[in-house]
């Protein structure tokens, strides 16, 4: 059976179709959306996943899981935390029913009494409810690694002087709206400057250096593959911008030029600020709550 993972990001427009067409091929699909016209693909796939539902949506309703956060990088946590959900119910299935199957022998040959073997049952169900509790114990219990309060304030840091470059992004693209060609020139390189010493000197350093150290922390590193492919479209956006500038005619920039410039800034300042914020959110989770 080919396992395959498909998005109502990508394939909403085909829907329930398309999710009837890759069933006749026995595949199993996994379908993630986030509203309400996802609500049908979601029920038809084999399992339903709900990105960002609030409150008693459809999707939310039709799908199997419901992820809280709006995050594509927790469908990868969940799969891990319902593999390990089943793995231990069959473990406790299977260690169940053997205990019970030689209870009972020992009791047919007489090596158990009727009143030791009822406290013998009980004991084999208490131990067997007690494992299956195991379930509600955190998937990723980080096995005591933490990031330090002093190393998880020095990221905060960074992403705070971030976001003022990104405020300054915010502005040019603002100030662009009425520039004159002279004036949005300028505007346009100084953009640029930030975006190639700031923005990606950012995220070239957390690619490289902070995301080894997270994924060392969490023990895993597939959370961290959407944020490392936001990471790829930052700085595609960002050689996009360099191009736009390197072409840009100084002598004759008309309003088009600065628009296409204008849109390419917006778009970064955009992307890096949501993508910031996710940064934020694991940062705070991999923090120990009392090591300085
Ligand atoms: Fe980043
Ligand atoms: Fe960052």
């Amino acid at each position: 059976m080919v396992d395959c993972f498909y998005s109502g990001y990508d394939f909403r427009q085909l829907g329930v179709a398309k999710v009837n067409v890759l069933d006749q091929f026995s595949l199993c699909i996994r379908w993630s959306g986030d509203e309400i016209n996802d609500a049908p693909a979601l029920a038809s796939a084999d399992v339903g996943i709900a990105l960002g539902a609030r409150g008693a949506s459809a999707s939310s309703e039709a799908a199997d899981v419901v992820i809280l956060a709006d995050r594509l990088d927790r469908v990868g946590e969940a799969i891990v935390i319902a593999q390990r959900a089943r793995r231990i119910a069959i473990e406790s299935i299977v260690a169940g029913m053997g205990l019970s199957t030689l209870a009972m022998l020992a009791a047919v040959v007489g090596w158990l009494m009727p009143v030791p073997a009822a406290i013998v049952q009980e004991v084999i169900d208490v131990a067997v409810i007690l494992n299956a509790l195991r379930a509600l114990t955190p998937a990723f219990g980080h096995a005591g690694r933490h990031m330090t309060v002093a190393a998880g304030r020095e990221l905060h840091r960074d992403h705070v002087a971030l976001i003022g470059q990104l405020d300054r992004l915010r502005s040019i693209v603002d100030a662009l709206d009425d520039a004159t060609p002279e004036g949005g020139a300028a505007l346009i390189a100084e953009a640029n400057k930030v975006v190639q010493e700031q923005v990606v000197a950012h995220e070239r350093d957390d690619e490289g250096t902070v995301y080894p150290r997270l994924a060392r922390i969490l023990q895993e590193s597939h959370g961290l593959s959407a944020m490392s492919r936001a990471h790829r479209e930052i700085l595609h956006l960002a050689r996009l911008l360099a191009r736009v500038v390197e072409d840009l005619p100084l002598e004759t920039v008309d309003r088009y030029l600065i628009r296409d410039a204008q849109r390419v800034i917006e778009a970064v300042e955009i992307l890096v600020r949501m993508h910031t914020a996710q940064e934020e959110d694991i940062y705070e989770a991999v923090v120990a709550p009392t090591s300085v």
